[in-house]
């Protein structure tokens, strides 16, 4: 089987071709995964500003689906039977992306795909809806079945790709991005139930307010890894001191808003000379990336002994950073728990359209009848 996976919930216009093994565990195998990243033209808001993020969506659509296909060895040229009656309709409210969309669907042929699968949430209400539209578009044209997908759910299946399913439930879920922090117990493959979750800032949206504070660029993640890992503890001289917020309290809920505000504090302390210095950034990205493994890791361990898991899996932009990639294994190994330790490679960590096909591919499973008239998109969507 082979699916086509949309994804624009953010910044990133994604575009995966994920072709299914037959096997008695399904095995996903990428034939093409794009990735068409805005970071550029955001940088200079220091955050994705919405609008101006679904006009490049609807501009990068094609040019990423054309990418794909080709890369999977799956474009076709002309000759395309079209159904295009309702193609106004659809995508009524994108109008860059319309033009392009028939023009593309005119000299191409229907591809050799299954099925079409899209992120309808969380996300940005604006990106998801370009992603939507694109998405049902073409699954009323080739008359394809096209699946609704939740991101956060997408960032979890990230670590079946390519590799043996090895996940025992029950399992941890730690999901950190831009958008979201949930600690998320899985009682089996979709049965989920959210332990907790940010009260307000996500993790990954503290790494790019810190970084911003600090004078780095958009997005903060690995620009403060990067100057993190120039810092040496030796040779500190600042005597910084970042609280962990909510580390000791009971439930599995984050805040990192608190995070935020003093890191502002101790940077507006410090004289101007002091601040804009490189020494001074590399070791307050130091502290920074410290203080939010620490909670992290603090939580979910505590969760994984309470809950009796038996997998630990990790996901999303921040599960990228090597700091809380090694230390989350270093206190399994400290602990000395009987635990297996799931985190994508990193490139499957940011966004990226492959992780949702393997999420499809799970729904086809369970309901195969699905139409493109039913989707719709979310941005407060919740995994359930
Ligand atoms: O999952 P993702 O690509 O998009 C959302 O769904 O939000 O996550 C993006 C987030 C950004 O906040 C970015 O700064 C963070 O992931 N991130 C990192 C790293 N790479 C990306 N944070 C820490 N270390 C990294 N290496
Ligand atoms: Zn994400």
């Amino acid at each position: 089987m082979i699916i086509l996976s949309i994804e624009t919930s953010c910044d990133d216009t994604a575009i995966a071709v994920v072709e299914v093994g037959d096997g008695k565990k399904p095995q996903f195998k990428i034939l093409a995964n794009i990735v068409s990243s805005q970071v550029k033209i955001h940088q200079k808001y220091g955050g994705v500003y919405p609008t101006l993020a679904k006009r490049e969506h609807q501009k990068n659509l094609v040019p990423v689906l054309t990418l794909a296909l080709k890369k999977a060895k799956l474009l076709k040229k002309s000759g395309g039977r079209f159904r295009d009656e309702l193609l106004e309709k659809i995508l009524k409210r994108e109008r860059i992306l319309l033009k392009k969309t028939k023009t593309f669907l005119k000299r191409h042929k229907k591809p050799k795909i299954d099925l079409i699968s899209v992120t309808i949430g969380p996300g940005l209400e604006p990106c998801l809806w370009v992603g939507v539209n694109f998405a049902r578009a073409l699954g009323y044209s080739w008359e394809l079945p096209v699946f609704a997908i939740n991101h956060i759910e997408a960032h979890i299946f990230a670590n079946l790709i390519e590799r043996e399913n090895g996940i025992v439930f029950p399992a941890l879920a730690l999901i950190v991005s831009g958008g979201h922090t949930q600690l998320i117990l899985m009682e089996g493959l979709k049965k989920y139930k959210i332990l907790g979750e940010t009260r307000d800032d996500a993790a990954g949206e503290c790494f790019d307010k810190g970084a911003k504070i600090l004078g780095l660029k958009y997005p903060g993640g690995p620009e403060i890894e990067t100057a993190a890992s120039k810092f040496i503890i030796s040779n500190s001289q600042f005597s910084i001191c970042l609280p962990r917020p909510m580390i000791h309290q009971k439930n599995y809920d984050f805040s990192f808003s608190g995070l935020k505000t003093a890191i502002l504090y101790d940077f507006m302390e410090r004289p101007k000379k002091t601040r804009r210095s490189k020494k001074y950034i590399q070791e307050m990205s130091y502290k920074i990336q410290e203080a939010i493994v620490d909670v992290l890791i603090s939580k979910t361990i505590r969760a994984t002994k309470e809950y009796e898991a038996k997998t630990i899996i990790l996901g999303g932009g921040v599960a990228a950073n090597s700091e809380l990639r090694k230390q989350f294994q270093l206190a399994i190994n400290n602990q000395q728990l009987t635990i297996k330790f799931l985190v994508p490679p990193k490139i499957l960590c940011t966004d990226n359209a492959a992780m949702s096909a393997v999420a499809a591919y799970f729904h086809w499973q369970k309901n195969r009848e699905t139409s493109w008239k039913n989707i719709k998109a979310n941005a407060n969507l919740r995994i359930t």
